[in-house]
């Protein structure tokens, strides 16, 4: 089995399927990737066709282990539906675990539960990264900075990075490419993803990260 990174949060609408496949897209690049769709919608399917990333999809927790223990691509990237019992399902297993929070009020109350769970498996699992970060940012409103000061009050590491709220973003699905084939319009959009990335990337050779 390859590094299984999966997209993941209990909450639902926070940007994990958009982030897992522009992550899937980016490795790509250089690196054999496979994308496992672990959700019962079906939208990123033809996203990913047209992206030539190979993928598949299992929506039984039941199952999932299997087949990602089958799977020998470097990087298996799982975007993982906001079920709790499917999320506790893939961090038996994953490598690290990357997770898009929204900076509302709700969203970051709702997101305690997602990294109760989190916290709960590394106790077993010392060797799981967590990745938490502000996904869809409105850089006009004090959103950043209230969302960034709560997740310090809890002593909750975030990673630097976030990635703002951005048409271009919205609109890749649509277009069937990502931020990183959009030219000039998604220059600020590919940035976010890329330095999301590399941050998310260096976990694995930093020592002592959480
Ligand atoms: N950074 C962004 N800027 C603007 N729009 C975004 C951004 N990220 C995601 N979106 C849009 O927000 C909506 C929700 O994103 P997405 O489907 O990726 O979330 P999700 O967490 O996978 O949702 P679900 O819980 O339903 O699976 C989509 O319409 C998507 O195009
Ligand atoms: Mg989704």
């Amino acid at each position: 089995m390859g590094k299984v990174i999966a997209v993941a949060n209990t909450k639902g609408g926070v940007g994990k399927s958009t982030t897992a496949v522009h992550l899937a897209d980016w490795l790509s690049r250089e690196r054999e990737v496979v994308f496992v769709n672990a959700s019962f919608q079906e939208g990123v399917n033809p996203w990913l066709k047209e992206l030539s990333i190979p993928s598949c999809q299992e929506t039984d927790p039941d199952n999932l282990l299997d087949l990602l223990e089958d799977l020998s691509s470097e990087y298996i990237i799982v975007d993982v539906p906001g079920v709790s019992e499917m999320v506790r399902v893939v961090l038996d297993c994953c490598d690290a675990v990357l997770v898009p929070v929204k900076p509302t009020a709700l969203d970051l109350s709702d997101c305690v539960k997602m990294l109760r769970i989190i916290n709960r498996k590394q106790k077993s699992r010392k060797e799981l990264h967590a990745a938490i970060f502000l996904s869809m940012v409105d850089k006009r409103s004090n959103a950043l900075q209230d969302a960034q000061a709560y997740f310090k009050k809890h002593r909750i590491r975030l990673l630097d990075t976030y990635v703002r709220q951005l048409q271009v973003i919205a609109d890749a699905p649509l277009q069937y490419q990502t931020v990183f084939q959009m030219g000039s319009n998604a220059k600020q959009a590919s940035k976010d993803y890329q330095s999301l990335f590399e941050e998310l990337l260096a976990m694995f050779t930093t020592k002592g990260v959480e």
